[in-house]
């Protein structure tokens, strides 16, 4: 049997080789994107929704009749689209809300959120964060580097645990089966029209995250990002952009 030499080297580049070349586990990647076509099917509806009565109120009643807290510059197309809207919403927020369930559970039992969203003390020290939202706010290219960078891992822990569950809670605050039941989850809020007024903000909040999340993704190199993102594994050596 040839005997076999061990060579630092060799040994280092195929770890770096084998870092490099899985990126995203299949849960994370098949999670996001069964979220990503429920969200698409979420805003869609949303917006149908909203047609059908785009004024918003404060408190627990609020319609026809009653002073808005504000109106969106939309025509009210009363009854409209608000029907295949709410069947749409429910539908996209079931599947949104199960494959986030199911990224979250297997992300928390991997210690995928430990490893790779806990930021480090080091990267939460005030120079750390200035450094960074310079980064982005002079459009620098990330590195090629596999680890996400604080203001992405910030990011997607506000909105994996924060601003997702918030949302959920305030659709959950506006369905009366939900409330008959859990009267908690209006009450939070102060009322039923507070929670969808919430709502449409934490809606919108979603979206902001969405626009930089995919200009983030376009600025660190669309092809190399995605590839990773669909099958798992970055390139080897020099990504395609
Ligand atoms: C509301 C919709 C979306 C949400 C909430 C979302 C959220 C996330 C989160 C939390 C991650 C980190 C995954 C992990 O490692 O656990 C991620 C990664 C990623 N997302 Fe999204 N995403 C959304 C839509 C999109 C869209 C529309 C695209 C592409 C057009 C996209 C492309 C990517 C890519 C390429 C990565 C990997 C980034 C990297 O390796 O640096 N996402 N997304």
């Amino acid at each position: 049997m040839a005997g076999s030499t061990y060579i630092p080297e060799l040994a280092e580049g195929r770890a770096t080789e084998a870092r490099e070349a899985a990126r995203h586990g299949l849960v994370v990647r098949a999670t996001h994107w069964i979220f990503t076509l429920s969200f698409f099917g979420l805003v869609v509806s949303g917006f149908g929704i909203i047609l059908a009565h785009p004024h918003f109120y404060w408190g627990e009643t609020g319609g026809i009749g009653t002073k808005p807290l504000f109106s969106l510059p939309l025509p009210t197309m009363l009854g409209g689209p608000s029907g295949w809207g709410r069947y749409m919403h429910f539908q996209s927020a079931w599947i949104a809300v199960l494959a986030g369930l199911l990224y979250v559970v297997s992300g928390v039992l991997l210690r995928h959120f430990r490893d790779e969203f806990l930021p480090s003390k080091a990267e939460l020290t005030w120079s750390s964060l200035c450094g960074s939202l310079l980064e982005h706010l002079r459009f620098t290219r990330p590195t090629q580097d596999e680890s996400y960078n604080v203001l992405q891992r910030l990011s997607y822990l506000g909105v994996v645990f924060v601003l997702f569950p918030m949302t959920i809670l305030s659709g959950f605050a506006m369905s009366p089966s939900i409330t008959s039941v859990f009267p908690w989850t209006v009450e939070v809020f102060g009322g039923h029209q507070t929670a969808r007024t919430v709502h449409f903000f934490l809606s919108d909040l979603l979206l902001l995250f969405l626009i930089a999340h995919v200009a983030m993704v376009i600025l660190a190199g669309f092809g190399s990002r995605m590839r990773a993102m669909i099958l798992g594994r970055a390139a080897a050596g020099k990504e395609p952009r």
